[in-house]
């Protein structure tokens, strides 16, 4: 389903000149300069048996930081610059929308944060954005722990059975652990649901995962035929995807409702400034209706609560298989990031105030997110026409851009591109913690931490739009400190306890892409308990 251009036989060489002359035209009759941008000339088979990003990155070094895809029938603009990147992003946000990804997301989200149109974002962003402030976040830090100590209990009781039959280590799947961990933490934290999916499955959770399924075979399958008339009821995936809808907005449907029957009004401050530490339920959900209860209609909460539960789960999953996935390759780094758990938290418990020294973990998890971001792509639709600033290598001019031009921010190649990192495909947390000033790159400001004071984490504003974990500009995730905070935390409780290994060599563990970069078949390690740590005693 995905084509590149290709130059092997006659036809498409007729069929590359047609669509150049197409292309040409259009930019003509725009004014823009498409035509002129460098193609990526690759075979089709480069796009399969590997992740799209893969090939993308190739071209990127090979055609610089803005280039023209064809992808099926249509060419898609790739961006792998700091510069574009921010222009698109920032300074002319508003001149585009999520395109084809709110097409593939709108049947599951709605009118959620994400797929949602512009004049829908801005009203539900400024309900919503507030809803993640200091004390909900200090908040969910207890939220993080106790979730992650019933995964690590679990692993515990574990452990404990394979070393009373004789075993030294247990072997798991621990990506398929971070996303049981990952779902009871979202369902928590949004809307005060308790998955427990740690420990049992249940039909709400099978159906959250047939539709994060459904969602990422959208993201990869280039016709949307889930929007052909009767196809709900005639294709069987499309007739289970509307089951596991129906089973999710059932219970979601369930708790909006016992959350306006519970509504005690007040205003925003004071919702923002309550003793969360007395709370019973501290979730956005709770937040969101207490703040507007009355006049937000259910559907639209429903949505919102979707759209989190997609967005925070497989998302943080990702990085904590990663992050993991990293350090068992590298020792060195591993033993310094024990030697820092074991200063900062001892045996204790980590707290909100405690993250704040676990400086080594926080920057292994933003490494993470920099090898493997999530999600690898950032898709938008220009809505008008548009002039791209130059980028560094490449494009030195910018082109003009027709409205309705699609276009991948490739986050994967800014974040191992070889002109804004050093060693970019090395695993280095310690490269945060250097401060890079700028002289060479023209519209580029450098990795300056003092351009975000107080912020735990290296960001986009820090880094000038080099690092885009969290995308940047009116759109960038709302849930970027709970993610953080979620995963640091979850990291350190883990690493606290156990030494990790890889069970087979880096190279077994096979990626795929849908939404986010996961593995093929799960990430099996090894695991036993630390030294200085007996679970025997548990
Ligand atoms: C948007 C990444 C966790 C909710 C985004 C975007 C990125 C992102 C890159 C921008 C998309 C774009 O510009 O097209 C991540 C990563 C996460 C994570 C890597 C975990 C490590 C979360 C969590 C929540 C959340 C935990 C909610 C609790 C959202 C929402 C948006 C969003 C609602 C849309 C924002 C808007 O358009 O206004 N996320 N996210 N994300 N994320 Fe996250």
């Amino acid at each position: 389903s995905i084509r590149c251009q290709s130059t092997s036989t006659d036809e498409q060489k007729t069929r590359n000149l047609l669509d150049n002359a197409s292309n040409l035209l259009t930019n003509l009759l725009s004014g823009g300069n498409l035509g002129s941008m460098p193609t990526a000339e690759g075979a089709v088979s480069d796009l399969f048996g590997k992740p799209l990003f893969f090939s993308l990155y190739d071209w990127f070094l090979e055609h610089g930081s803005v280039y023209k895809l064809a992808f099926g029938p249509k060419a898609f603009v790739v961006v792998s610059d700091p510069i574009v990147a921010r222009h698109i992003l920032r300074e002319n946000a508003f001149s585009y929308d999520k395109g084809v990804l709110a097409d593939i997301l709108e049947p599951i989200m709605g009118k959620g944060l994400i797929p949602a149109d512009l004049d829908t974002w801005k009203q539900r962003r400024r309900v919503i954005a507030p809803g993640f402030h200091a004390l909900y976040l200090e908040a969910m830090a207890n939220v993080f722990t106790d979730c992650s100590e019933r995964s690590i209990l679990k692993l515990e009781k574990l452990l404990k059975g394979e070393l009373l039959r004789g075993g030294k280590e247990i072997e798991l799947d621990l990506e398929a652990e971070f996303s049981s961990l990952a779902l009871d933490i979202i369902g928590l934290g949004v809307f005060n649901y308790d998955f427990g999916s740690v420990t049992k499955e249940s039909p709400v959770i099978k159906a959250v995962y047939g539709t994060l399924f459904e969602a990422e075979h959208r993201s990869t399958f280039y016709i949307p035929y889930w929007k052909f008339p009767l196809a709900r009821w005639l294709v069987p995936r499309q007739r289970k995807f509307h089951n596991d809808l129906k089973i999710i907005n059932d219970c979601l449907d369930g708790l909006i409702r016992n959350a306006k029957e519970t509504r005690q009004e007040t205003d925003v401050e004071k919702l923002q400034q309550r003793d969360y530490s007395n709370l019973k339920d501290a979730s956005l959900l709770r937040f969101l209706v207490d703040m507007r209860g009355a006049d937000v209609d259910d559907r639209q909460l429903r949505d919102d609560l979707m759209t989190m539960l997609i967005a925070g789960h497989e998302t943080t999953a990702a990085v904590l298989t990663w992050a993991v996935f990293l350090l068992a390759q590298s020792p060195s780094k591993m033993k310094k990031a024990q030697a820092e758990i074991d200063q900062v938290l001892g045996q204790g418990k980590p707290t909100f105030e405690l993250l704040k020294r676990l400086e080594y973990i926080r920057f292994i998890v933003v490494e993470a997110l920099r090898l493997y971001p999530q999600p690898p792509l950032l898709i938008r639709r220009s809505l008008k026409s548009d002039v791209l600033p130059g980028g560094y290598k490449g494009d030195k001019d910018g082109y003009t851009i027709p409205a309705g031009t699609d276009i991948f921010i490739s986050v994967y190649n800014l974040h191992r591109s070889p002109y804004f990192w050093e060693n970019p495909n090395e695993f280095e947390p310690e490269r945060f913690s250097v401060q890079r000033t700028n002289e060479d790159i023209e519209g580029w400001a450098g990795f300056d931490p003092s351009r975000s004071p107080g912020a735990l984490y290296p960001n986009e504003v820090i880094s000038d739009f080099a690092l885009l974990p969290f995308g940047g500009g009116p759109r960038k995730c709302v849930g970027d400190q709970f993610a953080l905070m979620e995963s640091t935390l979850a990291l350190a409780m883990l690493l606290q306890k156990f030494d990790v290994q890889l069970k087979g060599s880096p190279e077994s563990v096979e990626l795929v892409t849908g939404a986010t970069i996961h593995t093929k078949n799960g990430m099996w390690c090894k695991l036993k308990k630390r030294s200085s740590y007996d679970p025997a005693s548990v």
